[in-house]
């Protein structure tokens, strides 16, 4: 019998991460696959990656440790497709259905936009469960399907199957629960590995700061985002990023069923102007990757094209676009205690309280209910009278609705001048 001999010994790399060293290439290699296979432990991994959340990584550490993560699994490759790729990330805010119009809307312009998803766990929540609040619509399709659908009406939003850097897979679900999500070298190769690994030509980031954001602080959002840009750049993948201010929710609506109300109005021409001034963005810097910088975005938002491309994304997973979305069967209206301007209106806890209602999940193998969630009826910067509605909070079962009351305390505030909001888009890294 013979017994592979392993090249290093595990806690040797822990130290060197303990007392701020860098590992070498082979080192990263070795223990990526080592982990994916089983040999390293968990509770070894968890002492090194608290190490990394601590101590950091080098550039080039980062660099091997996202290719070790891309080799862990397979590639995909839509080069033969005849149209270019684009795809586009958020790192995760409240109310981000951006990618619900954005997806048709860079589709009606020919091009295919690959978008594997996830769903959501804890306070943001994930694309596939808006999507799966349209009766019929499947998350889950085989490669071959995603490659027909990219190539006939261009967008696909569908669920990444396990085989896509699942050594990622594996650390995610450890760093959520040791506490070492937030952190810079991890989060950024976690996120473009599996984005390399898809297979797109071209991507475009949105990194959000604010106190709805994973990073909260503009300048470590801002090195993330340069992380990852080039990242990204080295492997031959056009990226781009936007920086966005996440302190607010985005649009009035947050959870499932009501947020694919809200990207079809955007769809209409219509929708809150700050989810238009954000799909309308993102879709110029896609578009602009895809060798298309004067495409007329907002034409096809108003125009019906964009709609006809979200209505053919639909069909191609089963989903009826015609058909009415889930409703509550609960609902609590909140009321404004003064006459004034909407102030203050935090994104995290409007977050948690949609969360609380059951528009999310607390663990992965949870359900979440379709129609629940927070609509908002003002935004700060308006003008708001005594007793009128602030937002209405939907849930199906009515024992939630403490909890959401709890969560969303003290996150409002109206005061007496009018405050206004600087744009979205703070910056762009290239
Ligand atoms: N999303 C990911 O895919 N990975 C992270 O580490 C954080 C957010």
């Amino acid at each position: 019998m013979t017994t592979t001999v392993e090249p290093f010994d595990t806690v040797d790399l822990i130290r060197v991460k303990r007392g701020s060293g860098a590992l070498s290439t082979a080192q990263i290699d070795w223990l990526i696959d080592a982990y994916t296979r089983g040999y390293v432990a968990d509770e070894q991994m968890s002492a090194l990656t608290m190490a990394i959340f601590l101590n950091g990584m080098e550039r080039r550490e980062i660099r091997d440790m996202t290719l070790a993560m891309i080799r862990s699994g397979e590639t995909m490759d839509f080069a033969g497709l005849g149209k270019t790729t684009v795809d586009k990330h958020s790192t995760g805010g409240v109310g981000d259905k951006i990618t619900l119009p954005l997806a048709p809307l860079v589709a009606s312009f020919g091009v295919a936009v690959p978008q594997l998803s996830g769903r959501g766990l804890g306070h943001t929540g994930g694309t596939l469960d808006k999507l799966e609040s349209i009766p019929g619509w499947q998350a889950s399709i085989s490669n071959e399907r995603m490659r027909e659908i990219m190539a006939d009406s261009g967008a696909v939003v569908c669920a990444a199957g396990s085989g896509l850097a699942p050594a990622d897979g594996k650390l995610y679900a450890l760093r959520d629960i040791t506490g070492t999500v937030e952190c810079i070298p991890l989060i950024a190769s976690s996120i473009m590995s599996k984005k390399i690994a898809e297979g797109t030509a071209a991507l475009v980031l949105d990194v959000k700061f604010g106190s709805g954001a994973f990073i909260q602080d503009i300048e470590q959002s801002r090195l993330l985002a340069r992380t990852m840009v080039d990242l990204g750049t080295d492997a031959g993948v056009a990226t781009t990023a936007l920086l966005t201010d996440m302190n607010v929710p985005l649009g009035l609506t947050i959870g499932n069923a009501l947020e694919v109300r809200e990207s079809v109005e955007t769809l209409a021409g219509g929708g809150p102007a700050d989810i238009r001034e954000l799909t309308v963005a993102l879709a110029r810097e896609m578009l602009t990757l895809a060798g298309q910088p004067d495409a007329d975005v907002e034409a096809a938002l108003d125009d019906g094209r964009a709609m006809d491309a979200w209505k053919a994304m639909i069909r191609a997973q089963g989903g009826d676009p015609d058909a009415a979305l889930p409703t509550a069967r609960e609902t609590h209206v909140v009321t404004a205690e003064r006459s004034g301007y909407l102030t203050e209106q935090r994104a995290l806890p409007f977050g948690v309280g949609a969360w609380r209602l059951g528009a999310g999940r607390a663990r992965k193998q949870d359900p979440v209910q379709a129609a629940a969630g927070i609509e908002l009826h003002a935004k700060p910067g308006d003008a708001v009278t005594a007793g009128q509605p602030l937002f209405t909070l939907h849930t199906d079962e009515p024992a939630r609705f403490d909890r959401a009351l709890e969560a969303v305390q003290g996150a409002w505030s109206i005061g007496d001048e009018r405050t206004t909001r600087g744009p979205i888009v703070a910056e762009r890294v290239s």
